[in-house]
């Protein structure tokens, strides 16, 4: 059985104040039968994780660095949000690659980087909308797959977000058919290089998931989970995205 995973990232929102959220979801949501994940802003992160100790509710960061420390002044290490508390990290979300120019390459090393320091990399793939309108989403998502994971990926280490651009944060979704296809693709593409270990790696699928579609695409074939933006900063919206995959 794979592991289904709701996932939050909260990009750039958040401050001291959004923490009543995360005292609201382990009320509404103490125990889900599904895992349940915010990656906050890294000012939350320990304090986050702190209140979250012992509680099923895991804390992840949005990315880190590939070095384990040194002169990279703003960056953040793997093994800081491991000693905040971290437990997953965000690697190679669009708006990283759009905004910051990161790469599949520094993704790589990004991902051997959160293993190294105990955490499960969550990485994200997608094709933008020109690629899909070109009919290239496959070949692209597959050269990010193959470029941007290491040798190395296991169940235990590795969650994938399918994240299409176009998708993020508009109120747009592929086709549940659409979706189907490019899970259907990862999942050939991660057991063809992993085996077991990538039959058994959770796939998200993020971009515009909200409650009142959560529950079709949870019940898309090799749709472990999804990977949140918007509607995952309010705990209501959130859990309610919870309830659907852990009845899923
Ligand atoms: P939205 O859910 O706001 O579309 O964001 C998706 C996303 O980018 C999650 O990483």
């Amino acid at each position: 059985m794979r592991r289904k995973l709701a996932a939050g990232n909260w990009k750039m929102n958040g401050t001291t104040a959004s923490l009543s959220e995360i005292e609201k979801l382990l009320e509404t949501h103490p125990d889900p039968a599904c895992e349940m994940l915010i990656c906050p802003p890294a000012t939350l992160i320990a304090q986050m994780a702190w209140r979250c100790r012992n509680k099923h509710l895991k804390i992840g960061g949005q990315d880190c660095h590939w070095a384990a420390s040194g002169a990279h002044t703003g960056d953040i290490s793997a093994a800081m949000l491991a000693d905040a508390g971290a437990s997953h990290v965000i690697l190679g979300h669009s708006e990283r690659r759009t905004d910051h120019g990161e790469t599949d390459a520094m993704v790589l090393e990004k991902t051997r980087a959160a293993w190294a320091a105990g955490l499960i990399a969550v990485v994200c793939v997608g094709e933008t909308e020109r690629q899909r309108d070109l009919g290239t989403t496959l070949p692209v998502v597959g050269g990010q797959l193959d470029t941007s994971l290491p040798e190395g990926c296991t169940a235990a280490n590795t969650v994938v977000a399918y994240e299409p651009v176009w998708a993020i944060g508009t109120g747009r979704t592929p086709t549940l058919d659409e979706i189907a296809e490019v899970h259907r693709f990862m999942r050939a593409t991660l057991v063809e290089r992993f085996g077991d270990e990538g039959a058994g790696i959770a796939l998200l699928y993020g971009g515009s998931v909200k409650p009142s579609n959560a529950a079709e695409i949870f019940a898309v074939a090799d749709v472990d989970g999804a990977l949140v933006g918007g509607a995952s900063l309010k705990a209501a919206d959130f859990g309610a995205i919870v309830d659907a995959l852990a009845a899923a």
